[in-house]
């Protein structure tokens, strides 16, 4: 297939060096601005790939979107004239909230939506390390994405495992939550994941997790708060010794996710009419943060 990666940051950069060494014609789409970029994952040897070029944009097949969710709409925008309607565009990054915006720019196109707990790390600019092997689930936004289940097996056999998932937005509601919990009290404390075992941070931790089962509950998702609860707790101690993304983004400021995923979360609470005082108050305080930066 012919392939381009939007954001080959960490993760990107994992799925352009994989799904080329599947045989796929993979290219690139960065902020740099070189017409080549190369990547060099673990010890294997370094790929080249092409940067920006127009005409791999043109017969793209499958656009793989691995932006933060913060940086997409800027950056798929340009974009539009040189993207054809068949091409599949496939987003992967933390939040929700994105796939409104896409849609609306793209109407015609094919639309995935993928989240992936695989582990990668990008030390210098062309080298990445995969830190750690997950699982990614993904699957269509709207109709046209709905018969494009075929692009599991492509994912999976450059990079498993792959599951096709018919209520995707189940998933990243579930990833969301985890998300509401972790990254803004981590970031706001400026303490890594395995922190939030302490006893200091539990009330603030339940009062998020029972106001996202609000949250979720209305959306049609079946959860309750200790099962939430006790996934978030999973995920803390596989997570330990991690600093999560929204951490590292307010530790070398840098505008954080905050808007996609407690901002999702507030959107959604207030047209359920659900009071979300918790989450409320963490908002606030990573936008005061970013505020305070100009
Ligand atoms: O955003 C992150 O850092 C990750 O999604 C997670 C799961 C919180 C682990 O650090």
């Amino acid at each position: 297939m012919n392939i381009v990666i939007l954001g080959p940051g960490a993760i990107g950069s994992l799925w352009a060096y994989s799904l080329r060494q599947q045989g796929h014609n993979v290219s690139l789409w960065s902020h740099h601005t070189t017409p080549t970029l190369s990547i060099q994952l673990d010890n294997h040897c370094q790929l080249d790939f092409n940067n920006r070029d127009n005409s791999a944009l043109e017969c793209a097949d499958l656009l793989l979107v691995t932006l933060k969710a913060p940086n997409v709409e800027a950056a798929l925008m340009p974009l539009r004239s040189f993207v054809h309607s068949d091409c599949i565009i496939t987003l992967m990054h933390n939040g929700m909230g994105t796939a409104e915006l896409v849609e609306r720019c793209f109407p015609h196109n094919p639309l995935l939506l993928a989240t992936t707990t695989h582990g990668a790390y990008r030390p210098e600019k062309n080298k990445v390390l995969h830190t750690g092997f997950g699982t990614t689930q993904i699957g269509g936004y709207n109709l046209s994405g709905q018969r494009c289940s075929f692009v599991k097996d492509v994912l999976d056999n450059a990079l498993s495992d792959v599951f096709w998932n018919d209520e995707i937005e189940t998933a990243l509601w579930n990833k969301l939550a985890i998300n509401c919990a972790i990254n803004p009290v981590t970031a706001l404390y400026n303490v890594n994941n395995g922190a939030l075992v302490e006893e200091q941070y539990q009330r603030t931790l339940n009062g998020i997790s029972s106001e996202v089962c609000k949250v979720m509950n209305a959306e049609g998702i079946d959860i309750q708060t200790a099962q939430l609860d006790q996934t978030i707790n999973q995920v803390i101690r596989a997570t330990a010794a991690n600093y999560s993304s929204m951490q590292q983004d307010i530790a070398h400021r840098r505008l954080s996710e905050i808007d996609f995923i407690t901002g999702y979360l507030l959107n959604r609470a207030a047209h359920h009419g659900i009071a979300t005082p918790c989450n409320q108050e963490l908002y606030q305080a990573i936008k005061h943060i970013e505020q305070s930066w100009n």
